[in-house]
């Protein structure tokens, strides 16, 4: 995998960049082997730890120019966990990997992440995508969980993140059935929030990403654990959450440079506290 830093014009405090994490196995469409799991738990440590990150976003390499007289491969975001690194495992061979995943390392990245997806993007890959906060892709796309034709379940979440996202029925279809779920249709279902074209896929992307990233940073850590709150909590709960992070935020530099720059009509040049 490799990460490299888009630098924010007029972020503040000034210094902000997009961390882009691309995924970079294009002659096996990207498949997650224990590799791509060691980097995207590295880099997620550092997107948590460094306050110059203010937002991740993480891609597929595109393919490669094919072999003379191959045929070339096709787009893919990640088609999935390595597979081949799945035979002749047993369940203690496969536990300590998993408890420890880089699934989870992207749920738990305390700064907003978009997943940007051209291509296939199956059970692992799928999986990738429902660990970040936001999904675009390109509308030829495809996700699904197809692990179910592997004698297997999905296993980074795929099975909860998704009954959130889109409900009991059509996570029970997709898991069941191990099918293809078109752009469109996952668009419609709610699996991604927007679906574009392959050519202005990054630049939509990254301009979300911008404008994400011009916001406090410590205002958007406190809306992402709050909405989190909603897929944890009970309602009830959740409600209070909210209430008290909102006044909190009172007590912030931050709210006090938001709303002056609102009754001044000027930028706010946030301090990130
Ligand atoms: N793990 C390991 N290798 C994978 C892979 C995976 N999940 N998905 C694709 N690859 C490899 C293929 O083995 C092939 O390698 P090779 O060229 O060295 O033989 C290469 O990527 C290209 O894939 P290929 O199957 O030839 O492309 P295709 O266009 O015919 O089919 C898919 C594309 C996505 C439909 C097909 O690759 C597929 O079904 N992949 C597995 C998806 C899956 O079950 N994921 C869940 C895993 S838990």
């Amino acid at each position: 995998m490799t990460v490299e830093d888009v630098s924010v014009a007029g972020s503040s405090p000034e210094g902000g960049v997009i961390s882009v994490w691309t995924l970079n196995r294009p002659g096996k469409l990207n498949a997650l082997n224990a590799d791509s799991h060691r980097a995207i738990k590295e880099a997620s440590v550092r997107a948590n730890a460094d306050d110059s990150v203010r937002c991740v976003v993480i891609r597929g390499a595109p393919p490669l120019e094919p072999e003379e007289g191959k045929r070339p491969k096709p787009p893919a975001f990640a088609a999935g966990a390595d597979i081949s690194e799945f035979a002749g495992k047993d369940s203690d061979d496969v536990r300590p990997f998993f408890e420890n995943n880089a699934w989870e390392a992207i749920w738990n990245i305390s700064k907003p992440t978009i997943a940007m997806v051209d291509g296939f993007a199956l059970g692992g890959g799928t999986e990738l995508a429902l660990s970040c906060d936001i999904r675009i892709a390109s509308d030829r796309s495809t996700f699904g969980q197809p692990e179910i034709n592997l004698g297997l379940i999905p296993g980074g979440g795929g099975t909860q993140r998704l009954c959130r996202l889109i409900g009991y029925g059509r996570t029970m279809e997709i898991v069941l059935s191990g099918g293809m779920v078109k752009a469109e249709d996952a668009l419609q279902m709610g699996i991604v929030n927007r679906m574009v074209s392959p050519e202005d896929l990054e630049s939509e992307t990254m301009k979300l990403a911008e404008d994400i990233s011009r916001k406090s940073p410590y205002t958007t850590k406190v809306a992402k654990r709050v909405i989190r709150g909603a897929l944890e909590l009970p309602f009830s709960e959740g409600i209070l959450m909210e209430r008290s992070e909102f006044v909190a935020l009172f007590d912030t530099e931050d709210k006090e440079i938001g709303v002056r720059a609102f009754l001044e009509r000027s930028d706010a040049d946030w301090v990130g506290r």
